[in-house]
């Protein structure tokens, strides 16, 4: 693993006013950042868990609920037909923020975990057998291991798992190795919520489709970062989650090809899924209908299409470019405490640092950053084979969205001095 100076020397950092746009501008869009926690200005470091909502994206679900609620689909009432129209909308939205080809693609989910759940039961249904086996990497959050152990339980199928090298970067030799004519999925993260990696993902897909094996991705650390364009990668499913894209919890997405959406049986029984129900068959709807059962998270979809239109207007390469220089910042900084470790130094890395400093439990030093007002993750992050790779039971992660500022990252680096003068 290379030192804290060595990962230092190979970054360098603009000064501020050639950063891409006014961050302080930004800020004002974000009341509950403007708060103090024990008497400190908040530092919200701990986006990856969860980012904050811009006043837009709380103003939509107001209106709705003033204005234009009722349930959706089933009404002809003006209200219903109103509701109807911005969550179809929204559909949209996403199918164009994610640039796939049609919007029947888009399947509206809680989140990332119940995307991966879906295609684990009702691809994992029709896909795989005795024997069969599905590829993932050792990067990956529970969510994107878990479903397919239980599926792999289910259908004596066999889950492989790619390793990642020192710097967290994942093995391409032998993930190509690990593809057979038993591989039925590969399931991948597009970014590592644990390390940051940014996986090589157009060339994963490439090596698996060159196999005939459709891709998997994960994208909930991937979309509040950088653009996505499911049609130029030609992954067959990527998922998201609305809350760390600056929108509501309890709604996600599901994208998936036409074809294989259409070829997949439904994953819930209920209302809105079916065309006919009769006590001895019931018929399916069309995609992505059938894939909806039951009454969604309307508000949750109406809050997500604001929150896309936020990031839109601020601009995903805008914000890539602006996040880069952060982390750039942020590993400098950081990197002059003495007994700080970064885990993972991968080719490309998005949005936030994991670290351990000296012997401290990382619980401690989120505790004590939190006195100072900065709030961190400390944990396993939901990746506790990533945390077994490298012999630690937990990591200290602070995560970055693009409302965060330089002053804020010199206020870690207080925080974290403090921490070693608490514990000598
Ligand atoms: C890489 C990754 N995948 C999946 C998830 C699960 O997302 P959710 O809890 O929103 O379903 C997370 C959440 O932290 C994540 O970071």
């Amino acid at each position: 693993m290379k030192t804290s100076a060595e990962i230092v020397a190979q970054v360098n950092t603009r000064p501020e006013k050639d950063l891409p746009f006014d961050v302080h501008t930004i800020r004002q869009d974000f009341p509950i950042l403007q708060q103090k926690i024990c008497g400190r200005p908040l530092v919200y470091f701990d986006n990856a868990a969860s980012s904050q909502k811009p006043k837009q994206v709380v103003d939509a679900i107001t209106h709705l609920y003033y204005e234009d609620y009722s349930n959706i689909h089933r009404g002809v009432h003006t209200l219903s037909e109103r509701s109807t129209r911005a969550y179809e909308e929204v559909r949209r939205k996403v199918q164009q923020f994610i640039h796939a080809r049609e919007d029947r693609e888009i399947v509206f989910v809680r989140g990332t975990t119940e995307a991966i759940n879906l295609v684990a039961h009702s691809f994992g249904q029709i896909a795989v057998g005795e024997g069969d086996e599905i590829l993932i990497t050792a990067l990956e959050h529970h969510s994107n291991i878990v479903p397919w152990q239980l599926l792999c339980e289910a259908k004596k199928a066999r889950l492989r798992v790619a390793p990642i090298n020192d710097e967290g970067d994942v093995e391409l030799d032998a993930f190509e190795k690990l593809i057979s004519d038993r591989t039925k999925l590969v399931a991948v993260t597009h970014v590592s919520n644990a390390l940051g990696t940014v996986n090589p993902v157009a060339k994963m897909i490439q090596i698996a489709h060159q196999q005939n094996v459709p891709v998997l991705l994960d994208g909930a650390q991937a979309v509040p970062h950088m653009k996505v364009d499911v049609q130029e990668l030609d992954c067959d499913f990527y998922s998201f989650s609305g809350h760390k894209l600056f929108g509501p919890t309890g709604v996600g997405v599901l994208y998936g090809k036409a074809k294989l959406l259409e070829s997949m049986p439904p994953y819930q029984g209920g209302g809105e899924m079916i065309t006919s129900v009769t006590f001895e068959k019931s018929t399916f709807n069309k995609i992505p209908f059938k894939f909806e059962a039951g009454t969604p998270d309307i508000a949750g979809v109406i809050g997500l299409g604001a929150a896309i239109d936020y990031v839109n207007h601020i601009g995903l390469d805008k914000i890539a470019a602006y996040e880069h220089e952060l982390l750039n910042y942020a590993k400098q900084k950081v990197a002059t405490i003495p007994g700080v470790r970064f885990l993972g130094n991968a080719r490309e890395q998005a949005s936030l640092l994991s670290f351990l400093l000296d012997d401290v439990h990382p619980h401690d030093i989120g505790t004590i950053l939190d006195q100072e007002g900065i709030a961190i993750r400390a944990g396993h992050h939901c990746a506790q084979p990533v945390m077994d790779r490298y012999g630690v039971s937990a990591t200290a992660r602070a995560s970055f969205a693009f409302y965060n500022t330089k002053e804020e990252v010199d206020a870690l680096v207080d925080g974290l001095r403090k921490v070693r003068e608490v514990f000598g």
